[in-house]
């Protein structure tokens, strides 16, 4: 007989090897770390606190009950630690126990830390790899999920919901992750969908492979289910801390400030030339959102989905800001259906984080579907149309080269002026109103026509003004607007 003391070392010791070192090996050669060890990538050293490691799993069907079903901890390692020293709530699927699968009591643990996160108001980062439902326990599992589903809804907007993707994410267990701000993936490791090959054959005879089904290239670019993909485990992780130093820890922290070692005023002389002076020329966005932003540091949002649209994190002066660009370089910038969505959701998550936005607009359609920046309350600034006074953009600024116009002078000429003569001299005639920043300038829609090369400068003083911005939307339950 064992003493309690005895018993409870023994139950620790099991929980820290999970499904065995068999298991661990095979985890190992499939190029994936093991829960544990991921959590010790992600977390500041000796910061983890782990819960609930004496938790198992309470099925009693198909030989579950038998001692060496039982895996103390089961499938999932839950606790909260830090990043940087900021805390941090997080759980990390254990493939090595039942293929990570969603017992009752995985559902449980992962529900407290998130209980918790929300009450303390600290993120919560979920690092899955899970062969969906335990399939032992049938409905208890599927409980578990939708115990975690409204969860994740209601956390929405209160703290942030980061989720990597790190193995198979099957069935039910997509569905979580696909709720959360950002889903991050791992290549060639990780795959998330709703049925694998196998089924899909039975039902559709499609023939298809995982990776075509739900890896990372599919989310990554064409489903947009996934908003980045990393090379490894190692790199996911690393990634991961440094993007959660953008990030505030809920909706009433603002972000963090870091220190900056790029002057607040530092003038980019190399954005006076940048916009060709053809205005059918395009150029590449990403050289001015790298140009102005705090040591060219720009962590990009969905960078292979809808690249017509840039959307992602920087900081000015040290400040956590969201950067959303229209890209002359794809499809001449023109917004459609997917890039307003991408952008839209961008927005809304800067806007419940408080997060400022700094639109660069260089659009030259005006394509419906942009209604992103109609309801933001967090401090605004912006070039143009995309993000314009009428939306509520806070600073607005014109560069010389701006055109702020229903359309092009040429189609514009065609329509109001159709069969008349002299084509030529009354499209010179549209291009002397319009093709220029003066009608929106004198206006006061614009409130300066600045040098391309003061942009930061001014942006950076702009930010700092605005930081103690409050403004309140009228009561409701909710909007509906499409999205
Ligand atoms: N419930 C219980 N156990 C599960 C499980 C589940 N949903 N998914 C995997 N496992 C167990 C396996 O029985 C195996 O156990 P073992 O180590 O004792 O042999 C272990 O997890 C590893 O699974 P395995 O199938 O050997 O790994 P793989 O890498 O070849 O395949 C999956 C991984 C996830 C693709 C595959 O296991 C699978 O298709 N699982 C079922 C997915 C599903 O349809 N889930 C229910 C829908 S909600």
């Amino acid at each position: 007989h064992l003493s309690v003391q005895e018993r409870i070392e023994k139950k620790r010791k099991a929980a820290l090897t999970g499904g065995g070192q068999l298991r661990i090996a095979a985890q190992h050669k499939r190029g994936k770390l093991t829960a544990r060890e991921r959590l010790e990538l992600l977390l500041d050293p000796d910061s983890f606190v782990e819960y609930d490691m004496f938790v198992e799993h309470r099925c009693s069907d198909f030989g579950m009950e038998a001692d060496h079903n039982k895996y103390p901890g089961d499938s999932v390692v839950t606790g909260q630690g830090r990043i940087n020293g900021r805390l941090v709530y997080v759980f990390s699927q254990d493939f090595t126990v039942f293929g990570g699968s969603l017992s009752g009591a995985h559902a449980q643990k992962v529900c407290k830390v998130m209980d918790q996160a929300m009450m303390v108001g600290a993120p919560v980062i979920g690092l899955n790899d899970s062969g969906g439902a335990r399939i032992q326990e049938g409905v208890e599992s599927l409980a578990g999920y939708a115990d975690i589903f409204l969860r994740n809804v209601m956390a929405s907007g209160v703290v942030p919901q980061i989720s990597l993707i790190m193995g198979p994410c099957a069935g039910g267990a997509v569905y979580s992750p696909a709720l959360t701000d950002f889903t991050f993936m791992v290549k060639d490791t990780s795959y998330l969908f709703i049925t694998g090959p196998d089924v899909v054959k039975s039902v559709t005879n499609e023939d298809v492979t995982q990776e075509e089904l739900g890896g990372a290239k599919t989310h990554t670019t064409v489903s947009g289910v996934a908003h980045r993909a990393f090379e490894n485990d190692v790199d996911a992780l690393l990634n991961l801390r440094d993007f959660f130093n953008f990030l505030p820890l809920s909706n009433k922290d603002p972000a963090p400030v870091t220190e900056c070692h790029d002057p607040r005023d530092r003038p980019v002389p190399g954005l006076d030339t940048i916009v060709p002076f053809e205005s059918t020329k395009a150029y590449d966005m990403l050289d001015i959102v790298h140009g102005i932003v705090d040591e060219r540091e720009f962590f990009e949002i969905m960078p292979n989905y809808a690249k017509n649209i840039v959307v992602g994190f920087a900081r000015m002066n040290g400040r956590t800001v969201g950067i959303v660009g229209n890209q002359p370089k794809v499809a001449s910038g023109c917004l459609d259906v997917n890039s307003s969505v991408k952008g839209a959701r961008f927005v809304r998550f800067c806007d419940a984080f408080n997060i400022p936005i700094i639109t660069f607009v260089d659009v030259p359609g005006f394509l419906p579907g942009s209604t992103e920046a109609s309801s933001d309350t967090e401090p605004n600034c912006a070039y143009d149309v995309m993000s314009s006074k009428h939306l509520r953009g806070d600073v607005n600024y014109a560069w010389p080269s701006a055109e702020v116009a229903v359309m092009g002078a040429k189609g514009a000429v065609q329509i109001i002026f159709r069969g008349k003569e002299n084509q030529a001299e009354a499209e010179a005639e549209y291009v002397e109103k319009f093709a220029n920043p003066f009608p929106a300038a004198v206006r006061g829609f614009v409130d300066d026509i600045i040098q391309p090369s003061t942009t930061r400068k001014r942006l950076c003083r702009d930010l700092e003004v605005l930081a103690s911005k409050k403004q309140t939307n009228p009561w409701k339950k909710h909007a509906n607007i499409p999205l």
